[in-house]
C-alpha cells in the first residue's frame, strides 16, 4: 500500500510526467503535509535521525554569540537571523548566553518552512527564555525583511533541493524522477545551457570535468538564497556552516557517485527513492559555487574555514574553561567539544563560507587558518 505521500507523487507524475531531481526532494522533504521535515516525525536527537552541532553542544551557539558580541562594539543595535532553526538548539544557546552577558539583538528571527518544527522551537525558547519570548519572531519565508547583524545557516544549504547530473558518452545529463512498473525510477534527460553556464560558476571556468560514468550534484537553489540574503542584508556578515567542499575537493576523479547521503535512524544510505518521507536527503555543499555566486552579488566572501579553526578563533576553548562544570559533568561537556572539534568528526568535514556586506570590521572567527585560496 502506498503511503499519502507515496500516491501524491506518483499521481503528480502521472499527471505531468516525470519530474527533476530537485522537485522530488521538494516534495519528499518539505511537502506541506507529508514531506519529511512536515510530518511531525521525531527528526534531531538520539531517538530520530540525525544530530546537528548546536543539538550535540550548546558551546556551538555559544562560541557564535561571541562573533555577535564583537560586532555590536560598534552597532548596539542588530539583529540575528537564523535559517531553518531545527529543534531550536542554537537560537537557546546564543540567546542563553547574551542574556548573561547583557548585549541582546533587537530581533532573534528564525526563518522555518516547518510548522511542526516551529511549535518545537516557540516551546522550547517559551520553557526556557520565557522573558525574553518576545524578542524572536517566526516567519517562513523572506521577502520584505532588511537586516543589520548576523544571518547563521548550519546545515540549511546541504537540505535545498538540488540537481543531479551524470556524465556519459562525453554527455551531461539531468536526473528525473519517473513512475514505471509500479515504482519510482530514474531517468536521465539532456541538459540544457543555463545548466552548463551554472556548471561552469560551480567549478572555476578552469577546471575541467572529463570524466566518464560520472555523477555529481549541481544546487542551482544557492542562487536564489544568496541573492535573497544579499538583498535583504543591510550590512553584516552570514555565517554558512555545514558539510561540503570546495570545487575542487567537491568534484574529485574519485568522488563519481556523488555527495548525496541520506540519513534514516542515524545510519546513512544512498537511495533517495526508499523510506520516502522518512528519511532526511542531502548533499555536501558546493562552497566554490556558493562563494562565486557571492562575488557577482554586492558581497565579500571575508572566509573559508574549517568548523573547528572558526570555533577556536570564536574563543570556544575559553568558553568551555570558564564553565563550572561538576567533574562528570565536565567529562560529558568534554567528548562534547571533540565533536564539534576534532578532525575525524565534524572539526574538518563541517567548513564555514563567512560573507560580509558594508563591514570593515576585522572578524573574530576569520582571524587565523582562512583557508580563502582553495575557494
Ligand atoms: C538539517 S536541518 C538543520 C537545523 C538546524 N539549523 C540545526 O543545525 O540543528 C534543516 C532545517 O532547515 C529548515 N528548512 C529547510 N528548507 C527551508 C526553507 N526553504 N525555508 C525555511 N526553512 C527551511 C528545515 O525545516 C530544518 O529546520
Amino acid at each position: 500500500m502506498q503511503t499519502h505521500l507515496e500516491s501524491y507523487l506518483t499521481e503528480k507524475i502521472r499527471r505531468e510526467g516525470h519530474i527533476s531531481f530537485s522537485d522530488y526532494m521538494d516534495i519528499v522533504l518539505y511537502n506541506n503535509a507529508f514531506g519529511y521535515y512536515t510530518n511531525s516525525k521525531k527528526i534531531f536527537g538520539p531517538k530520530g535521525d540525525f544530530v546537528t552541532a548546536p543539538i550535540s553542544s550548546s558551546l556551538f551557539g555559544e562560541a557564535i554569540s561571541n562573533e555577535f558580541i564583537n560586532l555590536s562594539e560598534d552597532n548596539p543595535n542588530l539583529s540575528i537571523l537564523e535559517l531553518g532553526g531545527g529543534d531550536g538548539s542554537l537560537a537557546l544557546s546564543i540567546i542563553s548566553r547574551l542574556k548573561k552577558l547583557d548585549i541582546l539583538p533587537k530581533h532573534y528571527i528564525i526563518l522555518e518552512i516547518s510548522e511542526y518544527l516551529i511549535t518545537i522551537q516557540k516551546q522550547k525558547i517559551k520553557n526556557q527564555l520565557p522573558d525574553l519570548y518576545d524578542i524572536f519572531e517566526w516567519t517562513n519565508v523572506l521577502d520584505k525583511q532588511k537586516l543589520n547583524g548576523l544571518i547563521i545557516a548550519n546545515e540549511f544549504f546541504d537540505a535545498l533541493p538540488t540537481e543531479r547530473f551524470r556524465i556519459k558518452n562525453k554527455k551531461i545529463d539531468s536526473l528525473y524522477i519517473g513512475y514505471e512498473n509500479n515504482k519510482l525510477c530514474y531517468f536521465w534527460k539532456s541538459c540544457n545551457n543555463s545548466f552548463y553556464r551554472e556548471l561552469d560558476i560551480a567549478k572555476n571556468n578552469h577546471e575541467k570535468l572529463e570524466y566518464e560514468n560520472y555523477i555529481s550534484e549541481l544546487n542551482l537553489n544557492y542562487n536564489k538564497w544568496i541573492s535573497l540574503l544579499e538583498g535583504l542584508l543591510t550590512s553584516g556578515v552570514i555565517f554558512i556552516i555545514d558539510y561540503g567542499y570546495h570545487s575542487s575537493e567537491y568534484f574529485l576523479k574519485d568522488r563519481c557517485d556523488g555527495t548525496l547521503v541520506c540519513m534514516h535512524n542515524h545510519t546513512p544510505n544512498f537511495n533517495p527513492l526508499i523510506n520516502i518521507g522518512r528519511q532526511d536527503i542531502s548533499t555536501f555543499v558546493n562552497f566554490t559555487h556558493i562563494s562565486n555566486i557571492a562575488k557577482s552579488l554586492n558581497l565579500l566572501v571575508d572566509g573559508y574555514i574549517s568548523q573547528s579553526s572558526f570555533l577556536i578563533n570564536l574563543g570556544i576553548l575559553n568558553i568551555f574553561e570558564e564553565k563550572k562544570y561538576s567533574e562528570e559533568q565536565k567529562i560529558i561537556e568534554l567528548n562534547r567539544l571533540k565533536n564539534l572539534l576534532l578532525p575525524n568528526t565534524m572539526g574538518e568535514i563541517f567548513k564555514v563560507l563567512v560573507l560580509k556586506k558594508n563591514l570593515d570590521n576585522q572578524l573574530l572567527s576569520t582571524k587565523k587558518l582562512n583557508h580563502l585560496h582553495k575557494l
